[in-house]
């Protein structure tokens, strides 16, 4: 019996962008399915962050469709993103060492009983219940957020969108100031928040990575959409051949060797 298609939350159709007369994107069309990890892969000026900022309501395209839900829409500011379930992390979090955990995690969405009293038990027990729900380990939420790894500090901004009702969450580059082990750490949770149902943008460089929790993977060039394929139709070698650039790798490997 095959699987119902569920609808994508967001689909883009021919999207383009250029900024004065040089065009960042080219013509991307992608699907964002609930309960899948999307990766965007590409090099140094690809057009990737260029992809976010359109579906963090931050710029809109140039041309093309962008449907939410099936139906054409237009995301004009990053509150338009938000209200339609669109979260957006960003390498530079927006985590405040000098705060607790619990008080990083409802950062400007504080509960707040009578006469505008923070609840603070309250807040402190539903971030120790997310995190542990989600499979983190912080063992005590009143820490400042200052004494977490980077990896934990990537999760817990995660985590916070999640909990705060996010459809969609895009991760730009989590992993690409991180080891092994920190890397591990929110690799893990991408894999959960999916796990979950929630639909994840992961953009990043390294295709190993992408390969660890991908569902889907579109490669993008100098704008252009290089590779838009499932996990099925491509191993992890040639997503990194592809993401290597094979060829030039070739020739800069016969300029590079001696004798
Ligand atoms: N606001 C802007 N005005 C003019 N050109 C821009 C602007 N933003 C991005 N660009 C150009 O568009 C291209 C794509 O940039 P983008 O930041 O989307 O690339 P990227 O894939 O995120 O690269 P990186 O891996 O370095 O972050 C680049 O050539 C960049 O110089
Ligand atoms: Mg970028």
């Amino acid at each position: 019996m095959t699987q119902p298609t569920p609808q994508p939350i967001i689909q883009l159709r021919g999207v383009t962008k250029s900024y004065g007369g040089f065009d960042a994107l080219r013509g991307v069309d992608l699907a964002i399915n609930p309960g899948e990890c999307t990766c965007v892969l590409g090099d140094n000026g690809a057009g990737k962050s260029t992809l976010i900022k359109i579906l963090a309501g931050l710029h809109t395209p140039s041309g093309g469709q962008l449907l939410i839900d099936g139906t054409e829409a237009t995301l004009s500011s990053p509150r338009d993103a938000l209200d339609a379930g669109i979260a957006t992390v960003y390498q530079t979090l927006a985590i405040v060492d000098e705060l607790s955990v619990w008080r990083n995690f409802f950062l400007g969405q504080e509960l707040t009983g009578a006469f505008g009293v923070l609840k603070r038990a309250e807040m402190r027990r539903i971030c120790s219940e997310q995190l542990t729900q989600m499979g983190i380990d912080i063992p005590d939420v009143e820490v400042e957020a200052g004494n977490l790894s980077g990896g934990q500090r990537q999760v817990v901004a995660i985590a916070r969108a999640v909990y705060f009702g996010a459809r969609v969450v895009i991760l730009d580059e989590p992993t690409a100031a991180l080891g092994v082990k920190q890397s591990g750490v929110v690799l893990r949770f991408i894999a959960a928040a999916r796990d979950r149902g929630v639909a994840v943008v992961f953009v990043t460089h390294n295709p190993h990575h992408a390969y660890l929790v991908g569902d889907h993977f579109t490669i993008l060039k100098l704008g252009r959409q290089e590779l838009d394929a499932p996990r099925s139709a491509i191993t992890l070698d040639e997503l990194t051949r592809e993401m290597a650039g094979g060829a030039e790798l070739e020739t800069l490997s016969h300029e590079l060797r001696r004798g």
